[in-house]
């Protein structure tokens, strides 16, 4: 029903006389599942006249359907805070396809390069989330590299970290008992072979609901205009965590570009080379967007919600369940269960490389006895504001960094008030 009212409304748009194009896109969409009507708008953004056209009948929103944002940065346990809603069995998670814009971006020509700016960039990134959400994986094609042919691909960056593009429809069902229980990351490539996203569109409108992580959006305020759009109801859940642990996360696993910083942290004396710019503006991102969403704008009001990664660390079922009352979506034994495996060593019998964390209260918390004091003292100075707005304490002494009974953590309640 709902998919032929589509295809008509899609008819009617071709039909207005965006000629090549449209029976192009006419073409293409049919030939996918139902959610050719986006391509109506989203394909053809410079014809305004097609555009309004087709924007009204979108303003009717299913408003059951949550589209989630895991909203983070590089080294601020993401992974780990990711597989709680990948373990939803009506979530379609995406682990970071904003991945597939940067590239495509940073490898274009330098004459192209010099000309994109941040908000071409950032627009492109909007675009893609936008597309997603409404489960129009095909619209990666534009960005996966080498190019999809007939919508498979066998580079779709960590595909491995979606649950739903490693079970049916998209991979076929395990017979022979192949996964034997291990996570998706041991067995999915090998088994599930190159990804069909077609299919992969039709498992995402299957689930209902969408979730995307990524660490490529600087501020919250980039996302303003998704927060606005009447076809989402977008939810976002801001990550953040100490950027000293953050940085030391870095050091250990980027080594190769975080050299100085290891000589700094061995001899205790800041090397003139080294590189402050990288953390000086996670520290600022991070704090602007805390600032932005704890003000409360119109834009924002009940869209956002600040989740420090220690708290969730020290206590992860708690966390998750606020997570889960806030995106308004029951949290399933699934999760509880993968919680239970996970975040503690003592019953963990997964030990595994993809393991996101073994124990996360001592993850957390493992920065302390690996950062010399001389970076955590210039870090402190770097990051003062972000540190005191989020509740991390300063420390003043070497002995006050590594004894782990004293917490770095204040107790801090960031719900902003209804
Ligand atoms: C971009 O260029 C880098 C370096 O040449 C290469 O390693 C990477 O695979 C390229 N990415 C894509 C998506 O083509
Ligand atoms: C991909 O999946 C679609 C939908 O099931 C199917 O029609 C198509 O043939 C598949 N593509 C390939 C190359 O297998
Ligand atoms: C810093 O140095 C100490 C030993 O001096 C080492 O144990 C630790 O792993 C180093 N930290 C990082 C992040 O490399
Ligand atoms: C951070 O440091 C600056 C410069 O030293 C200082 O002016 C400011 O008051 C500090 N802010 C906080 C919150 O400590
Ligand atoms: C470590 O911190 C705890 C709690 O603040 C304090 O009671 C204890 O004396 C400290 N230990 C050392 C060795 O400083």
């Amino acid at each position: 029903m709902e998919c032929s009212w589509k295809t008509v409304l899609l008819l009617v748009c071709a039909s207005l006389g965006v000629q090549y194009t449209a029976i192009r896109t006419l073409r293409d969409s049919l030939s996918r599942p139902c959610n050719g009507a986006y391509h109506c708008q989203i394909r053809q953004p410079r014809d305004s006249r097609w555009r309004a056209m087709c924007d009204d009948s979108w303003l009717q929103v299913d408003s059951s359907q949550k589209h989630i944002l895991l909203f983070a940065t590089t080294r601020s346990g993401s992974s780990f805070t990711g597989q709680l809603l990948n373990q939803h069995s009506g979530i379609f998670y995406v682990f970071e396809p904003l991945y597939h814009v940067q590239q495509a971006f940073t490898n274009s020509s330098s004459r192209l390069r010099r000309t994109l700016d941040r908000r071409a960039l950032l627009g492109a990134y909007r675009d893609l989330l936008l597309n997603l959400y409404t489960c129009d994986l095909g619209f990666m094609e534009n960005y996966i590299r080498p190019e999809p042919q007939e919508h498979i691909t066998g580079s779709f960056f960590r595909r491995s970290s979606s649950h739903a593009l490693c079970s049916p429809p998209v991979c076929p069902e395990d017979n022979d008992g192949m996964d034997g229980g291990l996570p998706d990351e041991t067995w999915c490539p090998k088994r599930c072979g190159a990804l069909n996203l077609t299919l992969a569109s039709l498992s995402c409108l299957s689930k209902g609901h969408v979730a995307i992580k990524t660490v490529r959006v600087p501020e919250v305020a980039d996302l303003r205009t998704l927060t606005e759009d009447p076809r989402l109801d977008l939810k976002i859940i801001h990550l953040v965590r100490d950027p000293r642990a953050i940085l030391t996360s870095r050091m250990m696993a980027f080594s190769d570009q975080f050299r100085a910083w290891k000589i700094w942290n061995t001899t205790g004396r800041q090397p003139r080379y080294v590189d402050l710019s990288q953390i000086t503006s996670t520290c600022k991102d991070m704090a602007a967007s805390a600032e932005t969403g704890l003000r409360r704008p119109v834009w924002l009001r009940g869209r956002y919600l600040l989740v420090r990664y220690e708290d969730l660390a020290f206590n992860p079922e708690d966390k998750a369940g606020e997570i889960y009352r806030f995106v308004g979506l029951e949290m399933e034994d699934r999760v509880r269960l993968w919680i239970a495996h996970n975040t503690n060593s003592n019953t963990s019998e997964w030990n595994y490389r993809y393991s996101t964390t073994r124990d996360s209260r001592a993850t957390a918390e493992s920065w302390r006895l690996r950062l010399g004091f001389d970076i955590v003292r210039t870090l402190q100075s770097l990051c003062n504001e972000t540190l005191a707005l989020l509740g991390y304490k300063q420390v003043h002494s070497v002995a006050e960094l590594r004894n782990l009974s004293y917490s770095l953590v204040e107790t801090r309640t960031f719900q902003p008030p209804l």
